[in-house]
């Protein structure tokens, strides 16, 4: 009696077992591949082909594609006439390219592929250079980029960040091509527009499965119907970590980890910081040495980077440490303006000195608009409020530097001016123009 009942515990234990395998198994295979991981065909035909600029965007300049079969022989041809696409008549090519495989996860299994990084050093300011890339045959298009000038003429970046996207990722409408397509309607009516100034967090995480997408998008949605390419200067966010991020903007003896000052003509530099490393330290001490450096020599010093120092969306308190740790030494130098991502939202402070409104201070803009989904804002802080401004909004940030003045137009989706403000180049012209819009709102 006793062993038949043991006999029937271990039995309906056993079948319990058995059915929770086959659960188990059958839950597996259903679990469905996500769209964004797709076979691709191996071929040696040039994709996501662009540009990337870093400290000398006059002089040196990294020409990138992708290919999805290894490939042996990868050429840059490049001419400051357009050739055509004539292999032979480019005056120049190099074969001194960086190639190598893109690190795939498990899940991506049949997404091989390789990037092609071609450093282009003593470049000519200010000249249209003609690219062709080719690997084994397989040649692209002719494309041309513009070197940043060397002298005081305006120049302008497209600045904005946070082109992550959700399920809608691969969809030919996603929000991210929707903004490139703003972007690029932008590019196309500025010529006088360097680079774009992305502040970070790209794709959610740097796995070649979401970097796939974003190069494709940017490829195809912010190039210039006359094949212009849309230079990027990048800097590192929280979602930028894996090393995909690095293998994407691979530059050769990068410097430091993504932080460096890049001059975009000769009396305007940007600083780029990393705010995913320790922000002290040899950044901090980097960051000082440079602003000493920089300050006296330009008339403009503009700072981006991703998390910001006063958000818009998320808790004051959770910026305490980067307030603390760079907003003296910004403050000190008397930095012109501040650019920074990460809280999926539009804003435009007030002039801050010691974290008050005050007319010798910093304007920040922000936060964060290129495709990833607005979050609601946090309107009532004292630095948002007018004559700043905060809104929930998909935006990216056109700014000018022109001999008098930088002059900063947010746009949304549609092409909706959603903000405008300038910042006088005089200094004492400036802080009476910023007494004069603090008063105004003061005295309401
Ligand atoms: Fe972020």
């Amino acid at each position: 009696m006793q062993r038949n009942y043991i006999r029937i515990v271990l039995l309906t234990a056993m079948a319990l077992l058995t059915i929770t395998v086959i659960v188990l198994l059958a839950k597996g295979s259903s679990e469905e591949i996500p769209e964004h991981v797709i076979q691709l065909e191996p071929s040696s035909e040039p994709i996501h082909i662009r540009v990337l600029f870093e400290q000398n965007p006059a002089t040196e300049a990294q020409v990138s594609w992708t290919t999805t079969a290894e490939g042996d022989n990868h050429i840059l041809y490049f001419d400051t006439e357009p050739r055509g696409g004539e292999a032979s008549a480019y005056r120049f090519s190099s074969e001194d390219i960086h190639s190598g495989k893109y690190s795939l996860r498990p899940e991506e299994e049949g997404m091989d592929s390789w990037y092609h990084h071609a450093y282009m050093s003593n470049l000519e300011p200010n000249t249209s250079y003609y690219v062709m890339v080719e690997t084994d045959e397989s040649k692209s298009d002719e494309y041309y980029f513009i070197t940043a000038p060397d002298d005081d003429r305006s120049v302008a970046l497209l600045m904005g960040g946070d082109s992550r996207v959700g399920h809608s990722r691969i969809e030919e409408d996603n929000n991210r091509r929707k903004m490139n397509e703003r972007m690029k309607q932008l590019f196309e009516e500025h010529p006088h527009i360097l680079a774009l100034a992305h502040t970070a967090d790209y794709t959610n995480r740097a796995y070649w499965s979401e970097l796939y997408w974003w190069l494709k998008d940017h490829y195809e949605t912010t190039t210039a119907s006359d094949n212009r390419l849309l230079p990027i200067i990048p800097s590192r966010g929280n979602h930028d970590l894996d090393v995909g991020f690095e293998e994407k903007f691979y530059w050769p003896n990068r410097e430091n980890d993504f932080y460096y000052a890049t001059q975009i003509n000769s009396e305007t530099v940007m600083i780029v910081l990393n705010t995913e490393i320790s922000i002290s330290g040899d950044q901090k001490d980097w960051l000082e040495q440079t602003l000493k450096e920089v300050r006296p020599n330009n008339r403009n010093v503009a700072v981006m980077f991703h998390k910001p120092l006063y958000p818009s969306v998320r808790a004051y308190d959770g910026s305490e440490r980067r307030r603390r740790a760079w907003g003296p030494l910004l403050e000190e130098h008397g930095v012109d303006f501040v650019a920074v991502g990460h809280d999926h939202a539009l804003k435009r402070t007030v002039p801050i000195l010691n974290e008050k409104a005050d007319p010798n201070g910093i304007v920040y803009i922000g936060d964060g608009g290129l495709g990833v989904s607005t979050r609601e804002v946090v309107s009532d802080r004292w630095y948002l409020q007018s004559p700043g401004m905060t809104k929930s909004a998909y935006n990216v940030h056109f700014v000018e530097f022109n001999e008098d003045h930088i002059g900063i137009t947010a746009f949304g989706m549609n092409g909706d001016v959603l903000d405008e403000f300038m910042i006088p180049a005089d200094r004492e012209e400036r802080t009476s123009y910023y007494e004069s819009i603090l008063q105004a709102v003061s005295s309401r």
